[in-house]
């Protein structure tokens, strides 16, 4: 008896709505419509990026029951020690058009390294030679030989710890600060998420053309 329709209580589960233009209300609180969920997790150190349900380690864990039923996955992968911004979505074309090659999505990653010159930081910058593949060419801004944050466009497997072993340095702690135009809310905990606002999911649509 806690929901209604239009205004009216409806008990009857198999009801049918145009979730478009009724409007839904559960325990007097109403309820808005949503195709798609967009979530950005703030992910900790010591789980996966896969959606495998034996996986204890994984980042789905960390999700309420509510979302379970839905096919929610992780919107590209971060390696298990990585941290920081993960979207997780049901929204599989915008998902795959961002992670695209073709569509060459901004993500920046913020590290503590052993340290690295300006030469080797400018190596970097210009394009590693990896055994299958050259990276595109990059920002890096270091603020010490040690620490620094670094904006690629690509997103091959263990990609910025390759390119600073090639160039004799190791990465130490990487954590993503920004994906696609969108910044990690500083105000998540690790292993904390939050919904998407409208203007996130807005600027996501806008930057997955
Ligand atoms: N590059 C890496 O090496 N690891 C990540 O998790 C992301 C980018």
């Amino acid at each position: 008896g806690g929901v209604t329709v239009n205004g009216a209580v409806v008990k009857d589960p198999s009801a049918k709505i145009d979730e478009n233009s009724a409007s839904v209300t559960a325990e007097g609180r109403a309820l808005g419509y949503t195709e798609f969920r967009w979530l950005m997790l703030n992910k900790p150190e010591d789980t996966t990026s896969t959606t495998e349900p034996g996986d204890s380690k994984s980042v789905m864990k960390l999700l309420p029951p509510e979302f379970s039923g839905r096919d929610m996955f992780p919107c590209g992968r971060l390696d298990i020690d990585t941290t920081g911004l993960l979207l997780i979505t049901d929204d599989g074309q915008t998902a795959h058009n961002l992670l695209s090659p073709k569509h060459h999505c901004e993500k920046t990653y913020r590290f503590t390294c052993l340290p690295v010159d300006e030469e080797a930081a400018a190596k970097l910058e210009g394009g590693i030679e990896l055994s299958d593949f050259t990276s595109k060419p990059c920002k890096v801004n270091m603020t010490d030989s040690e620490h620094g944050e670094i904006t690629v466009t690509e997103g091959k497997y263990h990609q910025i710890k390759r390119m600073f072993h090639a160039v004799g340095s190791e990465i130490l702690t990487l954590e993503r600060i920004a994906f696609a135009g969108l910044t990690l809310d500083p105000s998540l905990e690790r292993g904390e998420w939050r919904e998407l606002t409208d203007g996130e999911i807005a600027l996501l649509m806008k930057n997955n053309g």
